[in-house]
């Protein structure tokens, strides 16, 4: 494959796409991988109009979930910086393999995030599954970067007088999904607010995001309003079309805290 450029999205897998980049390149990863559940992605619940999303996810067979998540996560590991993080979010379901693949591979566990999102799917005979993991790790703890000051400061505080940035840097983030708007869209789509958030606690202006697995786009266009330069990999053509439409329309322009 030829050389990989920032601020650039591709359409190929992400394993091939990530061993044309050079090692200790890249300063974050946020990244959503395929959850091998036998997600259908045309019923995604939360899509009420089915024939409006874009068909062709694909999904990964739950049987090689471990050595999927251990080839891509080794490409991630070499192509980190040193002081670089990544935030990987899982569903329950495989979490086993990507807590494993995360410890076989060398990677350091900062924090163990909970995202509880509304409209989990409604059943009768168990609980609602209303919230997915999100692991944030590192490749070496002195020199990881955290900006705990990014969004609210030391003093800053609620009108009960509690403090904020303790209550914005607690593990359980509630943030409620997007609806979409427009008539086209991808299964799947991490909501703006929570990227946003990871982006201002882990990176700077100029500081190089991937995201391996891009789906609509949504982690490279949110790192492109905030400042931050961008790479990403999408594997089913349509999703990189509409993600690279999204990246070049410019579709969010979100409040700047740093
Ligand atoms: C859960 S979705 C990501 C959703 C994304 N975070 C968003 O906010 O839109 C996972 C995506 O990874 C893609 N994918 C699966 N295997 C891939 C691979 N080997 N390389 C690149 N993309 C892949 C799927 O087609 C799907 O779009």
């Amino acid at each position: 494959m030829k050389k990989i450029e920032f601020n650039q999205i591709y359409n190929v897998n992400c394993i091939e796409g990530m061993k044309s980049i050079a090692k200790n390149k890249i300063d974050l990863v946020i990244t959503d991988p395929p959850f091998a559940i036998n997600f259908k992605a045309k019923k995604a619940n939360y899509n009420r109009i089915s024939s409006r999303v874009i068909s062709g996810y694909n999904e990964i067979n739950p049987q090689n979930y471990y050595d999927f998540t251990f080839g891509w996560m080794s490409e991630v590991y070499r192509i980190l910086k040193k002081s670089g993080s990544m935030y990987v979010f899982s569903g329950w379901n495989n979490l086993k393999d990507i807590l494993q693949a995360i410890d076989d591979v060398g990677f350091i566990t900062v924090n163990h995030i909970i995202w509880k999102y509304q409209f989990g799917v409604v059943t009768k005979k168990k609980f609602v599954t209303s919230h997915y993991h999100c692991l944030y790790v590192c490749k070496d703890e002195k020199a990881r970067r955290f900006f705990p000051f990014s969004r609210f400061k030391k003093e800053d505080k609620n009108e009960k007088g509690r403090s904020l940035h303790y209550k914005d840097k607690e593990d359980v983030w509630e943030i409620n999904r997007e609806y979409w708007t427009g008539d086209e869209k991808t299964p799947t789509k991490l909501p703006s607010e929570l990227i946003k958030k990871l982006l201002e606690y882990s990176s700077k202006k100029k500081d190089i995001v991937l995201d391996p697995f891009l789906g609509s786009g949504q982690v490279a266009v949110i790192s492109k309003s905030l400042g931050r330069q961008f790479v990403g990999f999408e594997i089913v053509p349509d999703y990189y079309k509409f993600a690279k439409k999204r990246l070049d329309q410019n579709i969010y322009r979100i409040k700047k805290s740093n």
